[in-house]
């Protein structure tokens, strides 16, 4: 696989959260982490951007082991994350925050930039406000916007629709679905897990930092047992 995170087993200095747990995702597909609260698919995400040390497995990129590489580094070989939450600089414009996306690149980012706003047309109109008169909605298009400026070839999203209606998660879905069109792998943990496996190429269903179930995105929705413990029957 494109990005794999391979029997990541490690915490945070305390006990094991992941257990030989796997992880992976290809270029051009869309792969969703679900699973309870506390299941460490946050952790999980962590682990792959490398903000988390791992006591046992490793992390691959496009064939290249990068399981001792720092975040930023891994930044730079091309993986994006968006974090749940601080995603935004709210004292900044939306013109602003998509400029500090790109603050390792040393090129002309105007192309990227008005690739964001075709993507978001919201946040052309709305470039010089600041981020934080923005709608939860809104200001999520910006987090991805931002992390979309990095040009990468990986983008990691922790939990992108919290919070948000169900009108604007399906809008965001859309626009998730289109950038996965352009080539990108898309690894997303989710807590709507019904919408998100019915958009999700692959999926892995975390249960005490283990992988339960494995599938995908329509096979984990037509599987009884998850949709008894996961989807409300
Ligand atoms: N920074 C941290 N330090 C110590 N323990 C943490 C930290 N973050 C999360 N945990 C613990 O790791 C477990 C998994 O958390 P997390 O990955 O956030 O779960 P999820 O994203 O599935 O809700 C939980 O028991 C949580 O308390
Ligand atoms: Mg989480």
């Amino acid at each position: 696989m494109y990005l794999v995170g391979e029997g990541m087993t490690g915490g945070y200095g305390g006990g094991d959260i992941l257990r030989d747990c796997t992880i992976g995702v290809e270029k051009g597909e869309i792969a969703v982490i679900v699973g309870p609260n506390g299941a460490g698919k946050s952790t999980a995400m962590k682990a792959m951007l490398g903000m988390l040390r791992l006591r046992l497995g490793s992390v691959v990129l496009d064939g290249k082991n990068i399981t001792t590489l720092s975040p930023q580094a891994r930044v730079a070989e091309g993986i994006a994350f968006v974090p749940q939450t601080n995603n935004v600089f709210t004292g900044m414009s939306v013109e602003e925050n998509l400029e500090m996306g790109a603050y390792l690149r040393r090129d002309d980012i105007s192309g990227t930039m008005e690739q964001v706003f075709a993507l978001f047309p919201i946040l052309k109109e709305k470039r010089r406000q600041a981020a934080g008169e923005l709608s939860g909605g809104q200001r999520q298009q910006v987090a991805v916007g931002r992390a979309l400026m990095t040009r990468p070839t990986v983008l990691m999203l922790d939990e992108p629709t919290a919070g948000v209606s169900p009108i604007v998660m399906d809008e965001l879905f859309d626009r998730i679905l289109e950038v996965r069109d352009t080539g990108l792998a898309i690894l997303m943990v989710e807590q709507n897990a019904r919408q998100a496996l019915n958009i999700a190429d692959r999926g892995y269903v975390l249960v005490g930092g283990e992988n339960w179930r494995t599938g995908t995105g329509h096979e984990l929705l037509a599987n009884p047992e998850v949709r008894k413990s996961f989807l409300g029957g």
